[in-house]
Parts: C-alpha cells; structure tokens; sequence
C-alpha cells in the first residue's frame, strides 16, 4: 500500500442565483418559522433559476480551483449528481468542455443519491495512488426538488462542490480505513419519469441513522479510529439537524453522554454554509466540510475529521481525515460569505413560479430567460443538445 499521503487539495462551492428564507415558506403553509429555523434546523435555501442547472453550478465551482492550479496534472473529472441531464452523456463532459480542460483527460459520472461524491473521492484516490503525479478533479452537484406543499419542500436547496485530489494535499489527507454499508431499500428516490424526488421522509431519517451504525461498525471493525480520537464530524445534511440527530446517535451508541455542549462543538461549523442553501444532495457532506474548515473558529491543523456519507436506496460509508497544516492559509471565506450574501431574494409566489417553469419536457427547442450572474449559463435546448454559454 502507498505510504504517500494522499486527499483533498483545494476546496470550492458554488450555488444558485437566488435564496429563499424558510419564513416564506411557513407563512405560505400557516405554520410556525421555528418549525424550520429550530426544528430542522434551516433557515434559507438555494433556489436555481431557469439559466442555472448542475452544470453551471459544477463549472463555477471548479474555476475557483482552476484559477490556483495547473489544468495539466487533471487526468480524470469525477462528476457525481443525482440531477442527471442525459441519460447516457455525463453532465462531466459539459463541464469539462466550459472549463477547456485537456483532451487527455478522462470523464464520467456517477451516481448513488447523495453517496456519490464520496464514490468519486474513493476512486480519485486510487487513481493517484497508482500514480501520484496525477490530479483528479472531483464535482458533486446537485439541486434538491420536492413537491410544493409537502413536508419534504423546505429541505429542498442547490449546489456544488468542486475538490482536486492529489498526493501531498493542502487541506486534508483522506485516511485509507472505510466502513461501507449498502441496503435495497425505497426511502427516498426518482424515477425517470419524474422531475421531483418520492420520499418516506420519517423513513428515511430512521434508514439513515441505521446506516450510520453500520458503516460506523464496519469503519471500527477494520481499524477505523475509535470515537475519542476523532475531533470533528461532518454528516451528509439533507438538514442540519439530521447531522445533529446522527452526532448524538453516535455518542450514545458509544456510551458517551450527549449532556451539554460537546455534542454540538464537535459539529456546529460544520453546519453553517448548509443551513444557508439548504439539500445539496451528493455536494451537501462537502459543502459540510468546506463550512467545517471556514467556521468551526479553532486551529484545526492535525484534527481528524470523521466523515459520514449516506446516499438513499441506500450506500454509506463512515472515513476520516487528517487536517494539514497550512489549511487555513488556502480556504476563501470572504468570497464564500459574499457568495451567499449576494443571492437575490424570493418571495413565496416567485419561488412559486420558478419552482414549476418546466424546460419543454416534449423535446422541443427553448431558450431560457437570461438571469444568472454566474461565469456560466444554460441557454436551452436546440435539436436536443443543450447549449451552455461563458460570460
Ligand atoms: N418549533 C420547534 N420545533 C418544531 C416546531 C416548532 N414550532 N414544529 C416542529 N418542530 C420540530 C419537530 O419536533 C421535529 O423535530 P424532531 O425530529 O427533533 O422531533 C422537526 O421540527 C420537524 O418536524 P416534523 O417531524 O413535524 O416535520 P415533517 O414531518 O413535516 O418533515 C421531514 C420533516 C420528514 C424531514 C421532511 O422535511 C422530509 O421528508 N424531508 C425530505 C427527506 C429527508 O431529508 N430525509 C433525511 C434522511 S434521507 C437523506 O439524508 C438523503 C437525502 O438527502 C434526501
């Protein structure tokens, strides 16, 4: 086995161009704020807008990276979605070509609900493993839809998370032990025929804390580090108080008490950005992350950091992390304040209306309403390819 350290280099995200604050929602629905602010624990999410799609998202968060890094080393795009746009072409191939990355690089995408981006992290280390002078360039990106007036609408959100792995990483070395766990079951899903996800929702709350003891099991089994050697946590967040309910399962289930502020201290940075944008599905444990370094306000240089992704149908899988010490010296927090600051506004109605703008479903030509100010967009569809542009 290599003995080169081996992770996550450089760290970006992206969202959407606008922001709806949960309060429109509750008083919409005749129901108390503090049932989102406090009870899930969100109080905004992302909204795309009719320009903006997976592909956008992914490219705007991987120029961040771009702009630091040399284009030559990337030998492979990873592109992890669940928002597929082909059925056949990889989104990956989109964004490959808005970012003119080599020719001789490899694209794919994959996908497994919201496990996939930590599937593509595996893969990208083991492609460096084998050979450490190539880069891998990882992008999850999602954007989360449910049913207006459902239980499930005010979790829903957008973003992207764009990683470059690579051997001697800046900002964290991914440690080689993994707890895996997957189960055949219908929690949450999309068929094909369907533009937004089904979900058991109370169901899928109890399938994946269930999941989060067996990878975490299985983690332990194979030398994973034992809970009092692990620092800080980042949970896959559907909503941030999913990640609460999964940090305090775990203390009890390892016969720690979850009296006071322990509990919370060993998550809470890893909490804002998500609470901001709300289900970024597959980019959401990495958006976790990327909060996690801006926000936790410790020197976290040689913390480990315990990682749970789960992914609905369903995979998990329990890793961790060593934090390197320069880290802090690399991340862009005014930027990613500014970032989510300059989201335009919705009201309820407006939300309404772009929430059901359908792109013609028929296989008809359309060209979309000029709206983001983001470095890409998606102009439509013509002769049924879709058409992107660079500002
Ligand atoms: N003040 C404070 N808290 C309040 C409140 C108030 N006025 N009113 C309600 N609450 C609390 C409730 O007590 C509850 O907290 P607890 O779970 O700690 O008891 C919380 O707010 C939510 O209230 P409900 O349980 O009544 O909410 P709900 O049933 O209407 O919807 C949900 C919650 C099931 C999560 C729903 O939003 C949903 O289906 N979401 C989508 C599915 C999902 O995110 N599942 C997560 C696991 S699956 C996964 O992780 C993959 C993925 O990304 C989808």
């Amino acid at each position: 086995m290599s003995t080169t350290k081996i992770g996550i280099d450089d760290i970006a995200f992206a969202t959407s161009h606008y922001v709806l604050d949960l309060a429109e929602i509750a008083l919409n629905n005749h129901e108390d704020v503090a049932k989102y602010y406090v009870g899930i624990g969100q109080s905004e999410m992302s909204v795309s807008a009719e320009d903006e799609d997976i592909v956008t998202m992914a490219a705007d968060a991987a120029l961040q990276i771009l702009a630091r890094h040399e284009k030559s080393h990337i030998r492979t795009l990873l592109m992890a979605t669940e928002t597929g746009i082909d059925q056949s072409k990889s989104a990956g191939v989109f964004v490959h070509s808005l970012l003119n990355l080599s020719k001789n690089c490899r694209v794919v995408e994959l996908k497994q609900a919201c496990y996939s981006a930590t599937a593509a992290l595996q893969f990208a280390l083991g492609i460096v493993a084998r050979d450490p002078s190539e880069a891998v360039l990882v992008v999850a990106s999602d954007i989360a839809r449910y049913k207006l007036h459902t239980s499930a609408e005010a979790t829903q959100g957008a973003g992207a998370v764009a990683m470059l792995v690579k051997a001697d990483p800046a900002i964290i070395a991914i440690e080689p032990t993994t707890g895996v766990y997957t189960d055949d079951i219908h929690d949450f899903w999309r068929p094909n025929y369907m533009s937004e996800a089904l979900v058991d929702g109370k169901f899928s709350m109890e399938a994946y804390l269930t999941a989060l003891e067996h990878s975490w099991h299985n983690y332990l089994v194979r030398g994973g580090s034992p809970i009092n050697k692990i620092d800080r946590f980042c949970y896959h967040q559907p909503f941030t108080k999913m990640a609460v309910k999964a940090q305090t399962q775990l203390r009890a289930i390892s016969g720690l008490s979850n009296d006071g502020q322990a509990c919370l201290d060993q998550l809470a940075g890893s909490l804002e950005i998500n609470r901001r944008i709300g289900n970024s599905y597959t980019a959401s444990m990495y958006m976790g992350f990327l909060s996690l370094l801006n926000n936790d306000g410790s020197d976290l240089s040689g913390s480990r950091v315990g990682f749970f992704s789960y992914g609905s149908g369903s995979v998990a899988e329990f890793f961790s992390g060593i934090i390197q010490d320069n880290y802090d010296s690399l991340l862009r927090r005014k930027k990613d304040i500014s970032h989510l600051n300059s989201r335009v506004s919705l009201t309820y109605e407006q939300y309404k209306k772009i929430h059901t703008y359908q792109h013609s479903s028929e296989g008809f030509d359309f060209v979309t309403p000029d709206v983001t100010r983001s470095s890409f967009r998606f102009a439509g569809v013509q002769n049924h390819m879709r058409l992107y542009e660079i500002r």
